[in-house]
């Protein structure tokens, strides 16, 4: 039996479902849905299609609904405005409507981009994502954060739209490759980190092994959707503590190029930055510090910086960051594993220092 999470929220009760081998299952949890009718569109990806495609929707044509499929290249790239535009015209063109519902089939970049369409299309229409990768299932499927990048800057453009039903199959991750898998697990990592220091047992105890991925999924689920429950809209400062490691990350993956370096690698090593901080500035035990440094070796995340990507160009896109132009800097550091706070007390110089550490 899948496990079940349900997010109670102010737009919606938002249900994520946990499962494994259980696609084919996914008309059965649709039909409990009120929201959701029988007129819909599949969004997916170049890659995740041949996979899945076919098998979703000859599953819902099997109970009657009427599903047109729209496929998108895959990568990064994809998560533009043209493609937001594109995806809604051929939605038009197909008669969809303001009772039809999306369904986001793939990783982060169709759920973020798709959910997008979803949030404007007619106003809004009800979606129901279903991620494939680590990610996805771990992070961005979970919360209603939806949108594109533009040449300024990633995810600057968008709108919550808290999705219906998340329905996450553990089975689907066998075919991502190994670096996707990998990368996913920056993000668990990071829910440990700020929430649930026992998470790190659980990483601990499995590696990179493919087992006990239900219970993996759903324990982070459960801290996501706890932290987006007590602030949907990032406006108290809790759901700011997700950005644990990610902006000095974020960085680095623009220095590297989008594409080179891996989401979820530059993340690890924006990781092993804001731990190395919060050992310096708020009593991280330097024990606490290398248990979570070592997590990130145990799944081949990098710990160390490449010595080709340019310090300068680094600290350049950092300091173009609206964060530190404003002056005050808002970073989140550590007191102890699972015990995460929004500090202001970090300084530019302070983080020029954590980035020269991360080359030696
Ligand atoms: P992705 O969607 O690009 O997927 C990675 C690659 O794996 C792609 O090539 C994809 O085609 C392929 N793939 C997906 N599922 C597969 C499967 N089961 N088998 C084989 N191949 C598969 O990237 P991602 O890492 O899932 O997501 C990254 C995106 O998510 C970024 O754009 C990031 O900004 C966004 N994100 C959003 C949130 C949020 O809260 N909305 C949170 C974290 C990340
Ligand atoms: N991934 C960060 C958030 O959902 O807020």
């Amino acid at each position: 039996m899948p496990t079940t999470i349900t997010l109670d929220l102010a737009a919606r009760r938002s249900e994520v479902i946990i499962g494994e081998n259980t696609l084919s299952q996914l008309p059965q949890w649709l039909a409990q849905q009120s929201r959701i009718g029988k007129r819909g569109v599949l969004i997916t990806d170049s890659n995740v299609d041949p996979l899945y495609g076919d098998q979703v929707l000859e599953s819902l044509e099997s109970q009657n609904y009427n599903i047109t499929r729209i496929v998108i290249p895959a990568g990064e790239a994809s998560k533009n405005m043209q493609q937001i535009s594109d995806i809604c015209r051929a939605m038009l063109q197909a008669e969809l409507d303001r009772h039809s519902f999306l369904i986001a089939l793939g990783g982060g970049v169709i759920g973020d981009a798709a959910g997008f369409a979803a949030a404007i299309f007619q106003r809004g229409i009800p979606v129901v994502q279903i991620p494939t990768t680590v990610v996805a299932q771990v992070d961005s499927s979970v919360g209603g954060k939806t949108g594109v990048n533009t040449p300024e800057g990633k995810n600057l453009i968008g709108a919550f739209h808290q999705p219906d039903l998340v329905f996450a199959d553990v089975q689907t991750l066998n075919t991502l490759p190994e670096r996707e898998y990998n990368e996913g697990f920056a993000e668990i990592i990071k829910h440990a980190a700020i929430r649930d220091a026992s998470l790190l047992d659980l990483v601990e105890e499995i590696g990179l092994e493919k087992i006990k991925l239900v219970e993996l999924i759903t324990r982070n689920v459960a801290i996501k959707a706890a932290i987006v429950e007590e602030d949907e809209r990032e406006t108290t400062g809790t759901r700011a503590l997700l950005n644990f490691g990610h902006t000095i990350g974020h960085g680095i993956e623009a220095a590297a190029g989008y594409g080179k370096m891996l989401h979820g690698e530059a993340i690890s090593l924006g990781l092993v930055a804001a731990i190395r901080l919060s050992q310096q500035h708020s009593g991280l035990s330097d024990d606490q510090a290398q248990r979570l440094i070592a997590a990130l070796k145990l799944v081949q995340l990098p710990t160390q910086l490449d010595p080709s990507i340019d310090r300068e160009k680094i600290l350049r896109i950092l300091r173009l960051d609206k964060k530190f132009i404003d002056g005050q800097i808002r970073f989140v550091l550590l007191k102890s594993i699972g015990n995460a706070f929004v500090s202001k007390d970090i300084t530019f110089t302070d983080i020029e220092t954590a980035v020269d550490a991360l080359y030696q």
